[in-house]
């Protein structure tokens, strides 16, 4: 049980928004010389439930400590994060089934086949054997990975790996998901395939997705809204583009998104 649920909160509990963050604040105390490093300076978000949110921003704002902030690998310095009504904590397991996390690197264990990697957070949350295989092959299958399952992760090519580290998270069901430059080891087709797919499934899924990206056109054709990032976390730009599919919008925004980024994209001094 997590004691953290208790505890009192200065966001109020709105059902509609999957993911709040309010004031949030994160410093890092550097090993080397002991200077403060400010990460993220002050951010509000919220993230309704099913919207499908991309993040994009210059290197160093603060994207992927967001993401461990809200999948709960650390701990706020200030402000907070609500994940489906709970803060967020990785020693605890109550957001099990509810949040699920990609990462860039596939984070397969290679002494398991595609199919006990794929089942291996269903053994965890304490799923029957013939479910977990059920469901493992389900996943690999509608990912293309048919014939596969008994593969180790050596045997496999790098989207291959990414497929399996996909049906892993999949498999779960979660309502959320976190995603962190998910496919930028790959080529631009196989980015662009598997981008492809890990959408398809996450609408199918209608689950809350925050994604970090560098491929604006990926964010912009995949996504409900935008939020452009730029030093320490600040919100430069949030725009909404649900609905917004032809193409000359979808270069001026690209366009847009970029200016916004090169003005911010000075070195600050940390
Ligand atoms: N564990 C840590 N200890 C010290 N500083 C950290 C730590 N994690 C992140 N930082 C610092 O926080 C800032 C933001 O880092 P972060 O990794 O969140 O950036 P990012 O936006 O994901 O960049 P990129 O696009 O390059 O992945 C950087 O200045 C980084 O050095
Ligand atoms: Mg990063």
């Amino acid at each position: 049980m997590n004691d953290s649920r208790s505890e009192t909160s200065t966001i109020s509990t709105d059902d509609c928004a999957a993911i709040q963050v309010c004031r949030l604040k994160k410093t890092f105390a550097r090993r080397s010389d002991g200077q403060t490093i400010v990460s993220i300076e002050c951010l509000d978000l919220i993230v309704p439930s099913g919207e499908v949110l991309f993040i994009v921003g210059p290197t160093g704002c603060g994207k992927s400590t967001l993401l461990s902030l809200l999948s709960g690998l650390e701990s706020p310095t200030s402000g907070e994060v609500i994940i489906a009504g709970q803060k967020p904590d990785i020693r605890h397991d109550h957001l099990n089934g509810i949040l699920g996390i990609i990462f860039q690197q596939d984070r397969l264990l290679p002494w398991r086949t595609a199919l006990q990697n794929v089942a291996i957070g269903l053994e965890i949350a304490g799923v029957t054997k013939a479910r977990r295989v059920e469901l493992a092959q389900k996943w690999l299958y509608k990912l293309g990975l048919k014939g596969f399952e008994n593969s180790y992760p050596r045997e496999l090519s790098g989207g291959m790996r990414q497929r399996v580290a996909m049906a892993r998270t999949f498999a779960l069901e979660p309502k959320i998901l976190l995603g962190d430059e998910v496919f930028s080891q790959l080529d631009k087709i196989t980015s662009q395939k598997l981008g492809a797919d890990f959408h398809l499934f996450a609408r199918e899924q209608k689950m809350t997705v925050i994604l970090v990206t560098h491929q604006l056109e990926e964010a912009i054709q995949f996504g409900d809204r935008v939020v452009v990032m730029g030093n320490y976390a600040k919100v430069l730009l949030d725009v909404s583009i649900q609905g917004f599919k032809n193409k000359n919008e979808a270069n001026a925004l690209c366009e847009q998104i970029e200016n916004v980024m090169r003005q911010e994209d000075t070195p600050v001094s940390r």
